[in-house]
């Protein structure tokens, strides 16, 4: 068995999936065929693509071979019924493609078509793994710097890879192929079925804004999407937790598995649906998680009638009253020595990743919690995607976490991580 490399995980995960499996136009594209081998010694059925590039790297017979299965190459297929791509992407649990070349790359980030790969990506809606491999300059290059931004802002796909090392010309640079172990083992993570390490555990998420009224068509309010609580209710869902949300104005759907779904407007409204939530005693939930962007500052009186601005009048000034901070409270409710519920708050925040993090310590020990997840502002708000890193309170938690980007809900699962971790040492 070769070093690090686990068969027993891959076919635990892999036995009885589908891959599409597609190479487009590398030296690399060998070595498509061994990541081939790999898949169908874990179990998996592999449906092998090609474009007309990556056909002439590595022979179509050989996939074939190793798949026990006909490498589909064209779209226009007259022996083919009805359309390829839409069966691929429908029939396989995850697409991989190995390698991915930088025009393959430009044609993603920009949602092309034109052949049968990039068809089948552009309508997958399942797990995509991009595995690129080119000369180090081309990786390198701005044109496809910007195709990987572009991917990563779409959140669609999951790159492994490329790695430094030596390519087919001779040069050395990043733009090597990964491992195909490490690709291998990257399409079974994308498809194995979820760690149930939550079920019995009820856990409560708060997401998106507080709109705090100002009359009865205007409100104060801050641009949270909601994405990241939703991801990390959906995710805490799939990990088998009776999940409770609690959401402020947002438009996105509630998740699947989601046991409850509670709708506030206010911090006020958000406030008293925690109390139901938790009970008096913070008994009622093992984890709260309080992703919601809770506004600090509301209009001291809420006009019940619109506000109208009266000819000549300068501009009225809004009088604010103070907001309680909701997760504090409940930190220093909980009191000291206490672990549940396990309260894990969020701080947005703008600067470079040490002032983030130094606001996330503070959050940390002013509001008495056991996490903060820090996240900037620029990369998160809106976005499907975004970066962090988790502070914690504890011992070990004088060291500077790392930041890890991705799309929200791959980030969900990190964050959960670190609470099935904590939940199980309490
Ligand atoms: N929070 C809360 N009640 C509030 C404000 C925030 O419970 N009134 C929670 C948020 O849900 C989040 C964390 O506290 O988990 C954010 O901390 P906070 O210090 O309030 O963040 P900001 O509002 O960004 O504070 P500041 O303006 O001081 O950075």
């Amino acid at each position: 068995m070769r070093r690090g490399f686990c068969y027993h995980r891959l076919s635990m995960a892999l036995a009885g999936k589908t891959v599409a499996l597609a190479v487009t136009g590398s030296v690399a594209a060998y070595k498509a065929v061994e990541v081939a081998r790999l898949l169908v010694l874990a179990g998996a059925k592999v449906l092998p693509m090609m474009t007309t590039s990556g056909a002439r790297f590595v022979g179509p017979v050989t996939l074939a071979g190793v798949c026990g299965a006909p490498v589909a190459t064209d779209m226009w297929d007259p022996a083919y019924p009805g359309e390829r791509h839409v069966d691929l992407a429908t029939r396989a649990d995850v697409l991989a493609i190995v390698p991915a070349t930088a025009d393959l790359l430009a044609r993603l980030a920009h949602g092309r078509a034109d052949d049968l790969v990039t068809a089948t990506a552009l309508c997958a809606r399942g797990p995509v793994i991009v595995a690129p491999a080119m000369h180090p300059r081309m990786w390198d290059h701005p044109a496809t710097r910007e195709s990987v931004a572009i991917l990563a802002r779409h959140g669609r796909v999951t790159f492994v890879g490329p790695v430094d090392g030596p390519v087919a010309s001779g040069d050395s640079g990043m733009g090597r192929l990964a491992d195909p172990d490490a690709i291998a083992a990257a399409i079974a993570a994308a498809v194995a079925a979820p760690a149930r390490d939550l079920e019995g555990r009820h856990v409560v998420v708060t997401a998106g804004p507080t709109y705090e009224r100002v009359d009865p068509v205007r409100f104060l309010g801050n641009r949270s999407s909601g994405k990241m609580g939703f991801a990390i209710a959906a995710r805490a869902a799939a990990r088998g937790a009776r999940v409770t949300l609690v959401a402020g104005p947002v438009s996105l759907a509630t998740p699947p598995g989601v046991a409850a779904r509670i709708d506030v407007e206010s911090a006020t409204e958000l406030s008293a649906a925690l109390d139901e939530a938790l009970g008096a005693s913070l008994a009622g939930a093992d984890v709260l998680v309080m992703a919601a962007a809770v506004a600090d500052f509301r209009p001291s009186h809420a006009s019940p009638v619109k506000i109208k601005k009266a000819q000549g009048e300068d501009a009225p000034t809004l009088s604010l009253a103070r907001n309680p901070d909701i997760l504090a409270a409940l930190g220093a409710r909980r009191g000291e020595g206490k672990t549940a519920p396990l309260l894990v708050g969020f701080a947005l925040e703008t600067g470079d990743d040490a002032e983030v993090l130094a606001y996330a310590r503070k959050k940390l020990a002013e509001k008495r919690v056991d996490m903060i997840v820090a996240n900037a502002a620029h990369v998160s708000l809106g976005h499907d995607t975004n970066r962090l890193a988790v502070v914690e309170a504890g011992p070990g938690s004088k060291a500077a976490p790392p930041f890890t980007a991705g799309p929200k809900e791959a980030l969900a699962d990190k964050i959960l991580d670190r609470v099935a971790a904590r939940l199980a040492t309490a």
